[in-house]
């Protein structure tokens, strides 16, 4: 069931949406539909498997967000002809003519995107060498890639740093290898899979990600010609092939954004359908967001998420891999839990400093402490590594308006939601950080009938 609610804005009204600030006033809940494209962490990652065919492909429902754009140019200066499609959100991709560029192209484009590292291993077959970057960190951690790079040695590139960034060559060519990462990371997963598809013989990779975003890519690989099966206990066997050719392709849909807005709805005390969200890919937070008191609909092209009226439970979570509870969900989740009647506790342990974005929570009023360590003897299935950290959050406390400075993608969508449910005005900058990963977010905020001015 949709919910049709009207848009306090006048019908027609023309409003600057670009801007980098909003001035948000409180106490509107988020009413209506929003519609959610294809996955950030899946779309980007299909955008660069695409240099692996020897013929075009097509990907659709691509969310219009600087994170693809930065992917877009990075083929662009590397020869790929990227064309936009007849319907919104479809890519026409001619890798044909690939070639090698130039550092400083690669280097202007890059931003704080960690997405070039993935090009390693499709440059290395069609060009026999890569360059990449530094990869900068970011605020929820340092983002190390050692497990890329020992990935890719162990398939037999030479990795020579340098001030600039990392150059790699593969003068015996590539070939298949046994890689155990030491940790399920998405990004050396994806590293192998896109390594591994053309390389001479088998790779076996032990201690895989098996996230969502990760099997639709592999879907993706398999369109191409490769030979890949997943197996139990996180082993994924990839048989090298000699050709792939291009794919078309539906982009998942993003996990990260349906679970930011269906946690707005709570907070705001809103009514939002989530069109394009699906059951089985949100099914741990689905559970997580009924026990904190959420109510949610499932249908066929969606699902229905609102605060079904009554008080907020607490809860205690710990962030893990899939299909764990995600990581790119607490930050909203935080929100809603300052809301909940007694102590919640979240247990982060995939990032080692994912709660800055708590010091603006605790400015509005929030009661937020981070324990940076993790708590002490809290009881754990497994050994954890040893940067985990903790939150506690004590409710419900009451949010007054702040002035805040976003800090990353996840935390800029809590400190909105946050500023959206609190009491007075809030001026939140830093906002084009969001938009890198919610596509025209500020449009969706308008037509949800949030009260709030953007200024440049
Ligand atoms: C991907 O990041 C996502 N980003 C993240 O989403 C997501 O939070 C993360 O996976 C976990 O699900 C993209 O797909 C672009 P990891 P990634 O490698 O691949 C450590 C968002 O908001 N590590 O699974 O970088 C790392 O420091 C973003 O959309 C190493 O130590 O995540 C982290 O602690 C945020 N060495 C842990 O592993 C490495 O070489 C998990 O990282 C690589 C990772």
């Amino acid at each position: 069931m949709k919910t049709d609610v009207q848009n306090p804005r006048k019908a027609g009204e023309q409003v600057n949406l670009k801007g980098d600030t909003l001035i948000i006033r409180g106490g509107n809940p988020l009413r209506g539909v929003v519609d959610v494209r294809g996955a950030k962490n899946l779309a980007t990652k299909a955008m660069v498997a695409a240099l692996l065919g020897e013929t075009p492909s097509i990907l659709r429902d691509v969310p219009d967000i600087s994170d693809v754009g930065v992917v877009r140019g990075l083929l662009e200066v590397h020869g790929v002809v990227v064309t936009n499609g007849e319907t919104a959100g479809e890519i026409h991709l001619n890798p044909t003519d690939v070639e090698t560029a130039h550092f400083a192209q690669v280097d202007a484009l890059a931003s704080s995107s960690r997405i070039p590292i993935l090009f390693c291993g499709p440059l290395l077959h069609r060009l026999g060498e890569a360059f990449i970057p530094d990869l900068g960190g970011c605020r929820i951690g340092d983002r190390p890639i050692d497990f890329h790079l020992d990935a890719l040695r162990a398939f037999g590139a030479v990795v020579d740093k340098s001030y600039e960034g990392i150059h790699l060559t593969a003068p015996d060519g590539l070939k298949g290898a046994d890689i155990h990462l030491p940790y399920p990371s998405v990004g050396a997963t994806e590293q192998v899979l896109l390594t591994a598809v053309r390389a001479t013989g088998t790779t076996e990779l032990r201690n895989a990600a098996i996230e969502p975003e990760i099997m639709d890519l592999i879907a993706i690989l398999q369109k191409m010609g490769a030979i890949i099966s997943v197996e139990p206990n996180r082993v994924i066997l990839i048989e090298g092939v000699d050709r792939l050719t291009g794919f078309t392709h539906r982009s998942l849909f993003d996990r990260n954004e349906a679970a930011s807005w269906a946690t707005a709805a709570l907070v705001t005390h809103g009514d939002i359908f989530v069109a394009g969200a699906k059951q089985s890919e949100l099914m741990t937070f689905l559970n997580v967001f009924r026990k904190v008191g959420g109510g949610f609909d499932i249908d066929e092209d969606g699902i229905r998420f609102y605060h079904p009226g009554g008080e907020l439970k607490p809860v205690t979570i710990e962030t893990d891999v899939h299909p764990g509870f995600m990581t790119d969900w607490q930050q909203p989740l935080v929100v809603a839990l300052t809301q909940a009647n007694g102590v919640s506790v979240v247990h982060e342990t995939v990032y080692e400093n994912r709660f800055g974005f708590t010091e603006a929570l605790n400015e509005m009023g929030a009661n937020i402490v981070v324990h940076p360590r993790g708590l002490p003897n809290t009881p754990r299935r497994v050994a954890r590594r040893d940067f985990e950290q903790a939150a506690v959050i004590t409710g419900p406390t009451p949010l007054h308006g702040a002035n805040i400075l976003v800090p990353d993608l996840r935390g800029g969508f809590s400190h909105v939601i946050a500023a959206l449910s609190a009491d007075g005005v809030s001026r939140v900058s830093n906002v084009d950080l969001i938009r890198r990963g919610y596509e025209h977010f500020v449009d969706k905020l308008a037509g949800l009938g949030a009260d709030f001015d953007v200024e440049d």
